[in-house]
């Protein structure tokens, strides 16, 4: 028995946690030495004190006694997170667990120090906040370089805009500037038919009716989408052929489509079709840095699990394998300062990923080339 006690006082002193008594009114009766290091007071300015002293305030004191204390006399423990005072003033947290013993007439308390835990939950906190300040005001910064960079991309774009229009008008400026000079002969050497005349200047009107269409098809073309539309990928493939087809016939390149799909597609129309004008162009401009003789673009359409895709594919001498996941990036060229921006590629990803929740990818293929596959959801 003698050796019982023993034992359980000697636990009762060397426990790792904090462990007080008190009676019915809450006098406090026993304490340990661990319950004093957290506290900060010495054993004998505890005992036989009223617990109050252990509060931050007499009124969380008085708190605890109705609501803590009591629901632990009805014998019901109790484990909760608590604020203590400390000795030297300042709040400690504790966990504190309680049960009622002897009869009902005391309770024992359990209580371990949880402020070092609390304290960096606080800390954490507070980090947080500034982290998310710091979020912010980053976010802030990309979406001001993000601006720029569209700005960036639409110069670039009405660059290559005015060359193909350039392009689309060289024929029919040259066949007016023809006319006019074969009137000036005729009116020159004095032969003026009537009927003649007429008929030329009906073939003016006729290019300048020319000149006008292919400035209203560029007018749509590049204006900038609100909303999107219900289409396919044949749709944009054919109104962006009739954009290009003049440059890449003139750069002798065959083009072909293969039209497997007709499934709906839900999207920014002019968006995607200046991202298939980017394809087409970087495909053109590899043809001819590559030098390549028989030049081949293939537009597939088809479509899988409930996806519609576009693979374009070339036959332009591929890209580099240490740049298949570069071509992405922003400002990434492997063209001349003059040549390459580095932007249709990734202008392109986000217009497609971002705005219209699809996939753009590339790889090369078999034929010596690269193909881009555009995969959007098809809308049912
Ligand atoms: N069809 C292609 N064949 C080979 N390389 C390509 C092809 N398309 C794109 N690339 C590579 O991707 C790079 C990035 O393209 P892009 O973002 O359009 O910028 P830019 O055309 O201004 O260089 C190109 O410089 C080129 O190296
Ligand atoms: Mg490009």
């Amino acid at each position: 028995m003698k050796n019982k006690e023993k034992w359980f006082e000697h636990i009762f002193n060397n426990s790792g946690v904090g462990i007080l008594i008190v009676d019915k009114n809450r006098t406090i009766l026993e304490l340990n030495k661990t319950f004093c290091d957290i506290v900060g007071y010495k054993y004998e300015e505890l005992i036989k004190k009223h617990a109050r002293i252990l509060h931050i305030s007499d009124e969380s004191s008085d708190k605890f006694g109705k609501i803590a204390f009591n629901t632990v006399l009805e014998n019901n423990t109790l484990d909760l997170e608590y604020k203590f005072r400390h000795k030297n003033g300042y709040p400690i947290w504790i966990k504190i667990t309680g049960d009622v013993i002897r009869d009902k007439q005391e309770v024992l308390w359990i209580i371990t120090n949880i402020n070092k835990r609390v304290m960096f939950q606080e800390e954490l906190a507070k980090l947080n906040d500034t982290l998310n300040i710091k979020i912010d005001s980053q976010v802030k910064v990309l979406r001001e370089k993000d601006r720029q960079l569209q700005y960036q991309g639409r110069l670039a774009q009405m660059g290559e805009m005015l060359n193909m229009i350039s392009h689309q008008w060289r024929q029919p400026l040259t066949s007016i500037s023809a006319t006019t000079s074969f009137l000036q002969a005729k009116l020159f050497i004095n032969e003026f038919n009537q009927e003649e005349f007429l008929e030329e200047l009906s073939l003016i009107e006729d290019s300048a009716e020319h000149l006008s269409n292919t400035i209203n098809d560029f007018r749509n073309f590049f204006k900038v989408d609100k909303q999107k539309v219900i289409t396919n990928f044949k749709n944009i493939v054919e109104n962006t052929l009739k954009i290009i087809k003049p440059i890449l016939t003139n750069s002798h390149i065959n083009v072909t489509t293969n039209f497997e799909s007709h499934d709906n597609i839900y999207t920014l129309e002019n968006e995607l079709r200046q991202v298939v004008l980017n394809i087409l162009k970087n495909a053109e401009d590899a043809f001819i840095e590559n030098d390549i003789k028989n030049r081949d673009i293939e537009l597939h359409t088809f479509s899988k699990n409930n996806f519609a895709y576009l693979e374009i594919i070339d036959n332009a001498g591929g890209i580099k394998d240490e740049n298949l996941n570069k071509i992405f990036n922003t400002y990434f060229t492997t063209k001349s300062s003059t040549n390459g921006t580095g932007l249709g590629l990734c202008m392109s990803k986000t217009i497609i990923e971002d705005n219209c929740k699809g996939k753009l990818t590339a790889i090369n293929n078999k034929n010596n080339g690269a193909t881009f596959i555009i995969k959007l959801p098809i809308k049912k």
